[in-house]
Formats: C-alpha cells, sequence, structure tokens
C-alpha cells in the first residue's frame, strides 16, 4: 500500500465527544492522533491506551507545546473555546474547535482575527456541514428539485433526565443551554439554506433563569419562513423538512446525523440513502486535512464568515427569547 502523509492531530479535553470524534478519526486514512491532554493524567493515560496515542499530556499548556502537532481539535466544555483557540493559534497550530466557537460573536471575531494574523487554520466542528446527506439535499435544492424554499421545519430535542445544576447543559461556568448546543443544528440549516432572515423571534424556558431548557424559533425571511426548536426537557423524532413550491424533502431521524432523505416533487418520491463513513465526524475530519493540505486558513464549505454570521444570529435569538 501506497504511504499516506499523516497529519498529526492534537486532542484537548478528553470528554465525551473526544472519544467519539477519536473512533472517527482511526478511520480517517490521513490522520493520526498524536498526543492528548486532559487536566486529569488518568483520564489522558486511559484515552491514549485506547486509541495508541503517543503523547499524554496532564495540562493543555503542554499539548500546544507540541512541535509534533499539525492541529488541535478543541473538545473541551463551551466557554474555555476561546482561550484555547487563540492560544493554540498563536502557537502556530491549526484549530478545528467544538460548536459554538464561542459564547458570542465579539469572542468569535477575535478568534477569527488570530487565525488571520497567524496565517493558521480555524474551523468550527459544525460537523452536519459535512454529513453527504445534507450535501445532497443542498445540491438538490441549489438545482431547483423543490422549487423556491418557502418553509423549513427542523428540530433537535432530548430528555435531560436529572437537572442537576453543575450539569454541562445548565451550568452558567460551562456554557449552558439547549439553544447553543443543540439549537444551533435547526438554526445552520436554515442558514445553509436560506442565509439570513430579515428577523428573528424565539420564546424560551429558563432552568435558574440562566440556561435555557427549551426555545422555539422563527426566522421570517423575504418569501420564507423557518420554525425551529430546541429543548432537553422533551423526547422527539428530530426530524427536519423543508418545503418548495415544487416539492419537498423529508429528513431522517436524527437529521442533523442523517444516512437518508425522502425527496417528493411532482416527477416523483425518491429515497436517498447515503452511509456516513463512521460516526460522520470522519468527513469533517477530511474536510480539515484537505485544507491543510492546500495551506488554508478556512474551508470555503464552513468558513470564518459562516461561524461569525451563524454566532450572530444565535445572539438575535437570544435577544428575542429574553424579551
Ligand atoms: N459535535 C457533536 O456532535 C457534539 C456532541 C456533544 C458535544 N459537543 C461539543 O463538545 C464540547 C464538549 O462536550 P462533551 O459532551 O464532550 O462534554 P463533557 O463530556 O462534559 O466533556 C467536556 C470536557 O471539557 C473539559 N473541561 C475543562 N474544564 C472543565 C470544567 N470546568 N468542567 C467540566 N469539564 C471541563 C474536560 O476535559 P478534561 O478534564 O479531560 O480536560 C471534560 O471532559 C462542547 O463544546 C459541546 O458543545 C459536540
Amino acid at each position: 500500500m501506497q504511504n499516506v502523509k499523516k497529519i498529526n492531530w492534537g486532542i484537548l479535553g478528553l470528554g465525551n465527544i473526544a472519544h467519539k470524534f477519536a473512533e472517527d478519526l482511526i478511520l480517517v486514512d490521513d490522520a493520526k492522533i498524536i498526543s492528548v491532554a486532559s487536566s486529569s493524567i488518568d483520564r489522558a493515560k486511559i484515552f491514549s491506551k485506547k486509541f495508541k496515542v503517543k503523547n499524554s499530556y496532564d495540562s493543555y499548556q503542554k499539548l500546544i507545546n507540541d512541535k509534533e502537532i499539525d492541529v488541535i481539535y478543541i473538545a473541551s466544555i463551551n466557554t474555555l473555546h476561546i482561550e484555547w483557540t487563540i492560544k493554540s493559534l498563536e502557537k502556530g497550530k491549526a484549530v478545528l474547535c467544538e460548536k459554538p466557537l464561542a459564547m458570542n460573536p465579539a469572542d468569535v471575531k477575535k478568534m477569527i482575527a488570530t487565525s488571520i494574523k497567524n496565517n493558521v487554520f480555524l474551523m468550527e466542528a459544525l460537523w452536519s456541514r459535512f454529513n453527504p446527506s445534507i450535501s445532497k439535499v443542498k445540491e438538490l435544492i441549489d438545482n431547483g428539485l423543490i422549487g423556491e424554499v418557502k418553509y423549513i421545519y427542523s428540530e433537535f430535542s432530548f430528555l435531560l433526565k436529572k437537572m442537576n445544576k453543575k450539569h454541562r447543559l445548565l451550568d452558567p461556568k460551562k456554557g449552558p443551554g439547549s439553544l447553543v448546543d443543540i439549537g444551533i443544528y435547526p438554526i445552520f440549516l436554515s442558514y445553509l439554506l436560506l442565509g439570513k432572515p430579515k428577523d428573528v423571534v424565539a420564546k424560551a424556558h429558563y432552568f435558574n433563569n440562566k440556561a435555557d431548557i427549551q426555545i422555539s424559533m422563527i426566522f421570517h425571511y423575504q418569501n420564507a419562513q423557518s420554525v425551529m426548536y430546541s429543548g432537553i426537557v422533551n423526547n422527539s423524532d428530530n426530524g427536519a423538512k423543508i418545503c418548495g413550491t415544487k416539492g419537498e424533502i423529508y429528513l431522517n431521524s436524527r437529521w442533523h446525523e442523517t444516512d437518508s432523505f425522502i425527496l417528493v416533487n411532482e416527477m416523483e418520491k425518491q429515497i436517498f440513502e447515503i452511509p456516513k463513513k463512521g460516526r460522520g465526524y470522519t468527513h469533517e475530519i477530511e474536510e480539515v486535512n484537505k485544507c491543510l493540505k492546500k495551506n488554508k486558513i478556512e474551508s470555503s464549505l464552513w468558513s470564518h464568515k459562516n461561524s461569525y454570521e451563524l454566532s450572530q444570529l444565535i445572539n438575535q435569538i437570544r435577544i428575542s427569547s429574553n424579551q
């Protein structure tokens, strides 16, 4: 077999998502996890043993000092994204940072400015953008298969059984709320297909007046509307539909990580089944590797501007839901 030039990855913060991401990363031919860092050295060592990682660190600083690393995947809590993204970029390390990139547009702007200043790659890990079914849906819509999009419905919710105030989704110190963690996906879908809306309306319920636990949102466009929901107080089927003047697309559950959808229009009813590689994180990893090999500092599929505008939309929703 031909030798493939590997991109060396480091992982910062070894919680739930870091494990899932690593399981996918080992499926990508030109990617290798070379180092990991955790606040707990035991956690780092267990992780390294599982994924055959060379270096285990007990501090994030040691990870960003590691000269062998090309790119760092930031998988820590939301409120730490800005600090470790900026520190990594300043050390010349490319960054794939978990969503939301930061807690507000001003911080996203600072992260982007650091990427540009240091000429180092930065991307938000908005993995649904690289999901093969979602890419195909966008292509079909761009080619007019359902006519002009008039209405989108999408949701993401699950039931968090114990409302523990220390939970990442409820603790104000950890960047909580359903909106930034899972509501970001329905917002992304509307933004991907219809861009920035004219008006935003939202209503939410809160835990301790701080973390939104359910939120309903409407994006009002010139000629269309998008209705979105996220919440951690109920389960749901987590589907999405996109309805146009000539047909509809129904994304199967859970739509943000789907591997199938149905196209219904005047001509046909067609089921598309497009398997993901692994859980689907492989596709964003491949995109990062591709960009790094081309010396790019951003992806054209999920650009700096896209992350900034997404963050602005989240901010508009926050303002509307607090009124
Ligand atoms: N793309 C996706 O599908 C997806 C899914 C879930 C979550 N996420 C995102 O991934 C990030 C992490 O989520 P997660 O579900 O993996 O969370 P998690 O299981 O709670 O892990 C978060 C990690 O952050 C680190 N951390 C640093 N300071 C912390 C503090 N004060 N309290 C708790 N943890 C702290 C810890 O790593 P160490 O102790 O090991 O350093 C911890 O393991 C979030 O930004 C979230 O939005 C993405």
